[in-house]
């Protein structure tokens, strides 16, 4: 099948890769030329492990190709995915705008009979809003269809080619014959196609999401009571995971929930009930309880230096959000830096992917060491903030030696408590004991 995919940012890079590899003819769309050019010579604009292989071997077979000109793709297309931004307004709003100007310029361009599919993440009632904007300027028959996107950073290769469900928002049976041919491949291995209204398919993205923020902020509440009691969050984590109808993953605690994803569209979800006249209590008390758990560490940092911090030379290890992706958006490192930083201290970070973002923001008001261990040079404590695999089995006896105290605060429970207390470390972690 002929396929067009508007916008190459995330979603839409890994959707139109996806399809390109399931064997159907993919055109990205986007209005940035250089990054259209830069596709064209084979550069992956975003990091995503086994991402460029894939992406290189479908340019190779000739069945990925990359335009700024949306009307020459739309002509070779049956089908359209809209990938577009949804960035929340001031008010947490998901903002439309990126997807009605498309949706109208597509009204205006289309010549023959197309299905538009919403693969962004949009609040409920905007397939309407994309028929109503491409009704009011083609006479030319159509059908728009929301089919969310459910995959990982760091593991969207993966998740793509192997998806748990494949969810369809859609009311019309031609639109449903061409989703379902698209996902066959999926489907004749197993994987379940789900489909439903358009409302309901809308409203699936944000409740799953947002079910597994609560989930993650429930545990860390739960961890921080168990610092109160003197439980092990470790071992209560391990004991209700077991019960398969509470399942093992998103029980990990740590300091707080970050991305491009779960703060946004728990902020979009409260707002679009609020519009109805409805409160989502549970989403607001996740919010709060997540604000306050990406910062948590920062309290225990300033009791073990006696309440004083200027001056202080902390080592930060990680800065994006979450390990295998450069992303930083919502990122726990940057409410740290922030507040460290306003309290006196230095920071010297780490992080050999997502240094470069962090950078465009934050630029000299923090140093960047080339390695792990040169962050801890003369430190007086260390602080980690993402998961990377490095970090997972250091080597505790040269931390020891650079750093100027054997301090450490981790928000990613990274360290066996036995390993660390026997090398001689002071280590806090979340919901475990000091
Ligand atoms: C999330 C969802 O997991 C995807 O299913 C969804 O498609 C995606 O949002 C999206 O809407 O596009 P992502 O934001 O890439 O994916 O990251 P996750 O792996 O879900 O992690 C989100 C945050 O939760 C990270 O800050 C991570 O550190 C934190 N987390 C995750 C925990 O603190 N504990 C856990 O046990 C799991």
């Amino acid at each position: 099948m002929n396929i067009t995919i508007v916008g190459t940012g995330y979603v839409g890079l890994v959707t139109g890769t996806t399809l390109a590899e399931l064997g159907n003819s993919v055109f990205c769309v986007d209005i940035d030329d250089k990054k259209v050019e830069a596709m064209k010579l084979g550069k992956v604009p975003i990091y995503e492990p086994n991402l460029e292989e894939m992406f290189l071997r479908n340019i190779q077979a000739q069945r990925l190709f990359f335009t700024t000109n949306l009307k020459e793709a739309l002509d070779k297309s049956d089908v359209i995915y809209l990938a577009l931004p949804t960035p929340p307004g001031e008010d947490g709003s998901a903002d439309l705008s990126y997807i009605l100007k498309v949706a109208n310029d597509i009204g205006e361009m289309m010549t023959s009979y197309k299905v538009i599919v919403n693969k962004s993440t949009v609040p409920v009632g905007t397939a309407d809003k994309v028929h109503a904007t491409i009704s009011a300027k083609t006479t030319v028959e159509f059908d728009v269809v929301s089919n969310p996107e459910f995959l990982r950073e760091g593991f969207a290769v993966e998740d793509s080619m192997n998806p748990s469900r494949v969810v369809i928002g859609c009311s019309s049976e031609k639109a449903k014959d061409f989703m379902s041919k698209i996902y066959q491949p999926f489907t004749n291995t197993g994987v379940p196609i789900i489909f439903m209204d358009e409302k309901s398919s809308e409203l699936t993205k944000y409740a799953s999401n947002s079910f597994l923020a609560v989930k993650i902020t429930f545990m860390n509440e739960i961890a921080n009571y168990c610092e109160k009691v003197g439980a092990d969050v470790d071992k209560v984590r391990l004991g209700m995971g077991s019960d398969d109808r509470i399942g093992h993953r998103f029980l990990f605690p740590g300091i707080g929930y970050g991305g491009s994803c779960f703060p946004k569209d728990v902020k979009a979800l409260i707002k679009s009930g609020k519009q109805e006249g409805f409160n989502f209590e549970i989403l607001e008390a996740t919010e709060k309880v997540n604000t306050s758990q990406k910062v948590i560490l920062i309290s225990e940092i300033e009791k073990y230096f006696d309440g004083n911090l200027q001056g202080k030379k902390i080592a930060l290890w990680g800065l994006a959000f979450k390990a295998n992706t450069d992303d930083i958006r919502e990122a726990s490192s940057l409410d740290n830096i922030k507040i460290l930083l306003e309290k006196g201290a230095k920071i010297v970070a780490y992080d050999a992917i997502a240094e470069e973002n962090i950078r465009k923001i934050l630029g000299d008001t923090i140093s960047y060491a080339p390695d792990m261990y040169s962050a801890l040079e003369d430190a007086d404590c260390l602080l980690i903030a993402t998961e990377w695999s490095e970090f997972k089995n250091p080597n505790f006896k040269l931390m020891a030696e650079k750093l100027t105290n054997k301090v450490i605060f981790d928000g990613r429970n990274m360290f066996d408590l036995e390993t660390v207390e026997n090398a001689g470390f002071f280590y806090k972690s979340i919901g475990r004991k000091t």
